[in-house]
């Protein structure tokens, strides 16, 4: 008997909807959905996630003392397989709303919550940059390696693409259309 789909949450970290970060993630998850697994797609910008205060506070508790969406989404987290995570370079980092949403793992970044939240799942990075040189991704990737390693995830694949700089030019990089949708049915099925 054929067992339960996988799931796939992706976080769009652009506050450009239909820019090139939300097309690459759309054809990550329709690689996915190729392969069987049940895909969502959350905006950072439909959701309401504020910084990390440094209180300390989830330290003790595990929740976070700010009361927004954030808790709603580490629970999307918890219960998908993959997570698609989308940013375009901004300052050789990601977006300041990818930053704060990662920053707020930190509730459940202990050993224990993080085997409960985030061990063993596997994460594609989908980032554009204007630049043409992939390297200027280098910090931005590096960066989600070492955190997804921290909390026992895995960074599966990035999806780069250098030079998309306008609003769509992605569209026009085959290429990269064709690595996104086939890193989609890789990571469900490999
Ligand atoms: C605030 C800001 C900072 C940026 N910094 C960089 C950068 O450091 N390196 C780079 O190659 N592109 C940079 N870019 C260009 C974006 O990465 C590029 O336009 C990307 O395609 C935007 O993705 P989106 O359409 O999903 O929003 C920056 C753009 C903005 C708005």
């Amino acid at each position: 008997m054929p067992g339960k789909p996988k799931h796939v949450f992706a976080i769009m970290g652009s506050p450009r909807k239909g820019g090139n970060t939300d097309i690459m993630v759309d054809e990550i998850l329709a690689g996915a959905r190729d392969a069987g697994a049940t895909t969502e797609k959350v905006m950072i910008g439909d959701i309401e996630i504020q910084p990390c205060k440094g209180c300390a506070a989830c330290r003790t508790t595990g929740e976070c003392v700010q009361k927004d969406d954030m808790k709603q989404m580490l629970e999307k987290l918890k219960d998908s397989h993959v997570w698609v995570i989308g940013t375009p370079v901004y300052w050789w980092g990601p977006t300041a709303q990818l930053k704060a949403f990662l920053d707020r793992f930190y509730a459940k970044a202990d050993p224990e919550r993080a085997r409960e939240y985030f061990a063993g799942h596997r994460a594609v990075l989908a980032v554009p940059m204007g630049d043409p040189n992939p390297q200027t991704a280098c910090h931005l990737v590096g960066m989600f390696q070492d955190a997804l390693a921290f909390v026992k995830g895995e960074l599966f694949a990035s999806v780069l693409a250098p030079g998309a700089y306008e609003m769509g030019d992605v569209k026009k990089m085959e290429n990269v259309l064709k690595q996104a949708r086939q890193v989609g049915r890789d990571v469900v099925t490999t």
